[in-house]
């Protein structure tokens, strides 16, 4: 069914109230197809979980949200489980689901907002993993001719919080279904300092993805806000990425400053959360907006934000970490 005319409201986790010409949502292929050959002269924005998206005015044309379900255990080896998931599954479901059969990999990921179909598109990452090292392939939809394509990992063409979609491909295809490989021997990645503290105070003396996936998530739920009560879409903004010299120079004068080594270069990426917070704007207000006051990564909506005010701030932020660190920050949800 298409709506006209209707709230974005209920399908943006930042909470901002901008409205669609037309919505509708698909779960079939038949479906999306039928509503591409609808929407066919018009503007087109697909959204899953609305959870890394900051709309900022009114959208002309058609949002159309992926609601593909289904997930499903296709193949396996002798070391790996393949499973494929719908593009509309909820993320943490087919987290869960994996761990509830013993399929490791992604474990370190549970909790992340949004839909399977949204992983690959951002390479969504934390606690050390990143989508990537679990992906197999997944199908997309050509939006021009309607054919369903196949991309593997080396086609997604995968970095830190970017795919081929989000670049070259940005608008092209839809991706439909994700398939994970999953892990029979799991290899534990608790390295990041955080997991290991979680697990000392959980008591934790074996390993489990169970154990781990537990700390994840009283780890993201003590700094990150629920969306479902402060509007927000997760880090704002990425962690950059400078040169080896700039960074020595900063830890000259800033000693403190959190760096972590970048694979196969000598660049090292450098906590946003902690420039943001030096230039004083951690817990920051204005209003019914502002910066969360335990992760100066995200920016909050308290209700009624526009989301043009949002931006605005991001804008200021970005001068001022300019300013102080000579560092260029870019934003990492999608601005629309
Ligand atoms: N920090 C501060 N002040 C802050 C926030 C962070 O000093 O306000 C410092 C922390 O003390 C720590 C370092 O910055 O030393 C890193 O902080 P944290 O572990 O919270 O992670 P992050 O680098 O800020 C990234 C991802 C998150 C992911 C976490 C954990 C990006 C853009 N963000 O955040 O991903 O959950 O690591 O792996 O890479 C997301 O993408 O939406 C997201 C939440």
């Amino acid at each position: 069914m298409i709506q006209k005319n209707i709230s974005l409201l209920p399908y943006n986790t930042f909470g901002i109230d901008i409205s669609a010409e037309y919505f509708a949502a698909f779960s079939s292929i038949d479906e999306l197809k039928n509503l591409l050959e609808e929407s066919k002269h018009k503007n087109k924005t697909i959204i899953g979980g609305g959870s890394n998206i900051l709309f900022t005015k009114n959208i002309e044309g058609f949002v159309l949200k992926n609601e593909l379900k289904g997930i499903e255990l296709i193949n396996e080896d002798e070391n790996f489980f393949y499973v494929k998931a719908g593009a509309g599954v909820v993320w943490n479901d087919l987290v869960q689901y994996c761990i509830r059969n013993n399929y490791a990999g992604i474990e370190n990921l549970s909790l992340i907002p949004g839909c399977a179909g949204a992983a690959p598109m951002q390479n969504i990452g934390a606690y050390g993993i990143e989508l990537k090292d679990a992906f197999h392939e997944l199908e997309a939809l050509h939006v021009e001719d309607g054919n369903i394509q196949i991309f593997n990992a080396k086609d997604c063409e995968f970095g830190y919080r970017e795919s081929i979609f989000k670049r070259k491909l940005k608008g092209r295809y839809i991706i439909t279904s994700i398939t994970l490989r999953l892990s029979k021997n799991p290899e534990y990645h608790i390295e990041y300092g955080a997991i290991k503290q979680e697990l000392d105070k959980m008591n934790i003396s074996e390993l489990s993805i169970q154990n781990i996936s537990q700390a994840v998530i009283n780890i993201r739920r003590s700094k990150l806000p629920d969306p479902k009560i402060i509007g927000n879409a997760g880090s704002f903004f990425k962690n950059p990425a400078v040169s080896e010299a700039q960074y020595l120079f900063l830890k000259e004068k800033y000693p403190l400053i959190p760096a972590y080594n970048i694979a196969e270069s000598s660049d090292k990426k450098i906590a946003a959360g902690w420039l943001i917070e030096q230039c004083g704007w951690k817990g920051y207000r204005e209003g019914n907006f502002g910066v969360h006051a335990l992760q100066a990564l995200v920016l909050v909506n308290y209700g009624g934000a526009k989301g043009s005010d949002i931006y605005s701030l991001s804008e200021k932020i970005i001068k001022s970490v300019k300013e102080k660190f000579n560092i260029e920050l870019e934003r990492e949800v999608n601005i629309i």
